[in-house]
């Protein structure tokens, strides 16, 4: 009988992307996924450092894994827990030290060791079943992950490019994921044919920095995110493609050409600028200033000019003024964003900012956060009421709630509900946009138009 693996994932979609690896090489010893814990023969917490609340969180879903454990203990069954992720790579031990029932720490690059540290573990005993893996080792996991991988859904992820040199003052993941590393581009395009081949129809290719894209290429030298796109866009039964998460400062001429280029290519771009101020952008070491950003933002624009932008924002940083704020929401508003995510800025033990004096107070912080977002809702309720009676084409990826409808993507990565077929799930269908929320919108299928107009 199968055994079985709960993996619960947080964070970004990097995180996602590891936790169905993950899976994948579990799944030649037996294990098969499940979706809750209790009576689970082994749970992976794929975790992410990237503010407070998470990493609470992770102690409090562990204090709740206790007690199902020991059940399954008391049943003469076992219970193997592991954690895996950034909190893991970054507090290693003291998680064992705080939760003994942990009985392996994994970091994000040694996954691929996976099936060997549950292996012992089954074998071990007592404390010494307690496995910390958290090196960056030589080998590169992508070289030892398996091929075969379970469905993966019409749009799936793919990750290209991990790690980060940028070193912003806020940030962990240079010190979590380790320094930039992009993957080959023949390992990359072998993986896209697979995922293909296996029903994919959208890939979103991942890297914490990904446009610093520059893998080994097949013809020897590098390439960049512009020519790995290219590449990609070859592949026939592939029908979009989008890349996450950018940096204005690894934005180069051949990737602002190929969103003009390259129908394939969707145009909606997020695009983290995280302050309007060049004060804290410079105290933060993003490394450009505000019109920097406005200039990439019309060179884009100028290429592809219905190209959507999302950013990251962080409020609260520290020093950050009144004035600074201003200069955050008038960027917002030169802009104009089809969605943003905006966050309160959270001191991460190591990083420079975390010592940094004029921390903002929180109240203070708070009400600027609930400034912009409401600035932001509002754009972005007018971006998607913008859509109604436009004609959009959905890439329809799966049933939705009730029953007769599907969910499918727009271009610009809105979520559209309609009624059809679920024979078409996996193709583009032309369809009219009728009404639309905060988060999502309504449409009918052309094919249904005609239907009522005859
Ligand atoms: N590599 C990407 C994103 C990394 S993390 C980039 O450079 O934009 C995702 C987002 O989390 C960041 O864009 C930032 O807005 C937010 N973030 C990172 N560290 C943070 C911190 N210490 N406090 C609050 N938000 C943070
Ligand atoms: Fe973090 Fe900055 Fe690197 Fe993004 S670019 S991952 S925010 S250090
Ligand atoms: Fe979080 Fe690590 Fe991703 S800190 S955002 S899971 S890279």
């Amino acid at each position: 009988m199968g055994k079985k693996l709960y993996i619960k994932t947080y964070g970004c979609q990097m995180n996602i992307y590891d936790s169905s690896r993950m899976a994948d090489v579990l799944a030649p010893l037996g294990f098969e996924p499940t979706d809750r814990p209790d009576g689970a023969d082994m749970v992976i917490l794929n975790t992410c450092h990237i503010r407070e609340k998470a990493e609470d969180k992770l102690f409090s879903d562990l204090g709740r894994l206790k007690p199902l454990k020991s059940a399954r203990v008391d049943e003469g069954a076992d219970m193997i827990v592991a954690v895996a992720g950034c909190v893991a790579q970054a507090e290693g031990a003291e998680i064992i030290r705080r939760a003994p029932y942990v009985d392996i720490v994994l970091g994000p690059q040694t996954y691929h060791r996976l099936p060997e540290m549950v292996a012992r573990a089954a074998r071990a005993a007592g404390p010494n079943r307690h496995i910390l893996d958290t090196d960056f080792p030589a080998e590169a996991k992508f070289d030892f992950l398996p091929d075969a991988a379970a469905a993966p859904g019409v749009a799936a992820f793919l990750s290209v490019q991990e790690g980060c040199d940028k070193f912003c003052t806020f940030c962990v993941v240079p010190y979590t994921r380790g320094a930039e590393y992009s993957r080959p581009a023949a390992s990359v395009l072998a993986e896209a044919k697979r995922l293909v081949a296996a029903g994919a129809r959208e890939l979103t290719l991942l890297g914490q920095n990904v446009n610093a894209y520059h893998g080994a290429a097949p013809d020897g030298g590098n390439w960049g995110l512009a020519r790995l796109v290219q590449e990609l866009a070859d592949i026939p039964d592939l029908l979009r493609i989008r890349y996450t998460t950018s940096h204005p400062r690894d934005v180069d001429e051949a990737l602002i050409r190929a969103h003009g280029e390259i129908d394939k290519l969707m145009p909606y771009l997020h695009l983290p600028v995280q302050s309007g101020s060049d004060r804290i952008l410079a105290e933060m070491n993003r490394n450009h200033t505000a019109a920097d950003y406005l200039r990439l933002i019309e060179r884009f624009r100028s290429a592809r000019p219905d190209l959507a932008f999302s950013s990251d924002f962080i409020v609260g940083f520290p020093g950050e003024t009144d004035q600074d704020f201003q200069a955050t929401l008038d960027l917002v508003k030169t802009v104009g964003y089809g969605s943003a995510f905006s966050f309160r800025y959270s001191p991460r033990p190591g990083t420079p900012a975390a010592a940094m004096g004029q921390q903002v107070e929180e109240s203070v912080a708070h009400e600027r956060l609930l400034a912009l977002q409401d600035l932001i809702e509002t754009q972005q309720r007018r971006f998607n009421g913008e859509m109604i009676g436009r004609v959009l084409p959905v890439l329809l990826e799966k049933p939705g709630r009730h029953p007769g409808q599907l969910i499918g993507r727009s271009p610009y990565l809105q979520g559209v509900h309609l009624t059809a077929d679920p024979k078409l799930i996996g193709t583009i269908q032309p369809a009219r946009i009728l009404d639309a929320s905060l988060n999502s919108l309504a449409g009918r299928l052309i094919s249904d138009d005609q239907d009522v107009a005859a």
